[in-house]
């Protein structure tokens, strides 16, 4: 699991702003559908918000409190009602169902157990109202970039940000893919950008100017709605191959 990536809401959203096109895509399928909606994972609600603000009922589950507040405070600052709800997704109990359930930007990559996706699918399943839509999206499998996993610490261009108190930050990631258990875990350092500051910042009350925060999934990033990899044959593949040739998962 990825709970110290998770607990910098604020630092996640520099880091991973809100995405236009994967916003309006899961917008236009809630839009298409209507009824209540509930998204798994929703971190600081970057789809969440907007769809709630087309007027459906939204609840929200995720299991950082840190992602949640932020998202609380964000959807206050728009003037929108959502609900959000500390859980996790692998085993959650809203005692209601829902006629849209999705889990967007990879988050389903962290759950890296068959039987995790399995009991998420399964929780998923007695959520849905009937007619009622489950949607996801993931990486695609890619070789190559599992084979650039190979720990060595590198600035990934793509995450650093400006942070108004800090100036601009650099993020180095190492990454290593664990060929058994099919799975890259990234171990990342955030630090402010030497050339342009003067003095070191700090991250929260560390001794070092550096932060760093290890994840782990079933892909090489966090956060990224169109990004590299999973494992060859990934247990989440063989599942949905699975289920694609035979009845839904039973409760
Ligand atoms: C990549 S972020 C995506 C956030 C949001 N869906 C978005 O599109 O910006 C993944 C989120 O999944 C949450 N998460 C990871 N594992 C979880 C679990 N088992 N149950 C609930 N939330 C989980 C993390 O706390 C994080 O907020």
């Amino acid at each position: 699991m990825s709970e110290a990536f998770y607990s910098h809401a604020r630092l996640y959203d520099l880091m991973f702003p809100a995405a236009g096109p994967a916003v309006e895509f899961y917008r236009a399928a809630v839009n298409r559908r209507g009824g209540c909606v509930l998204e798994l994972g929703c971190g600081t609600g970057h789809k969440l918000i907007p769809i709630a603000s087309d007027g459906h009922p939204c609840v929200g589950l995720d299991f950082s409190a840190d992602m949640l507040a932020e998202a609380q405070r964000k959807a206050s600052e728009h003037g929108v009602a959502v609900e959000w709800v500390q859980g996790d997704m692998r085993a959650f109990d809203l005692d209601r169902t829902f006629d849209f359930v999705f889990i967007t930007a990879n988050s389903l990559l962290h759950l890296h157990e068959a039987e995790d996706l399995v009991s998420c699918f399964r929780s998923v399943r007695r959520h849905l109202a009937p007619g009622g839509r489950f949607m996801f999206d993931v990486f695609n499998p890619n070789v190559r970039l599992l084979a650039e996993a190979d720990g060595v610490r590198r600035t990934r261009e793509s995450l650093s940000f400006t942070d108004p108190d800090r100036g601009d930050v650099s993020v180095d990631v190492a990454e290593i893919y664990d060929a058994p258990a099919q799975v890259t875990r990234g171990n990342g350092t955030s630090r402010p950008t030497p050339s342009l500051t003067s003095s070191p910042h700090r991250w929260k009350s560390g001794a070092s100017s550096r932060r760093s925060c290890r994840c782990s999934s079933r892909s090489a990033a966090c956060g990224s709605s169109s990004g590299p990899v999973t494992g060859p044959v990934s247990h989440l593949a063989r599942i949905l191959r699975f289920n694609s040739a035979s009845a839904s998962p039973r409760n």
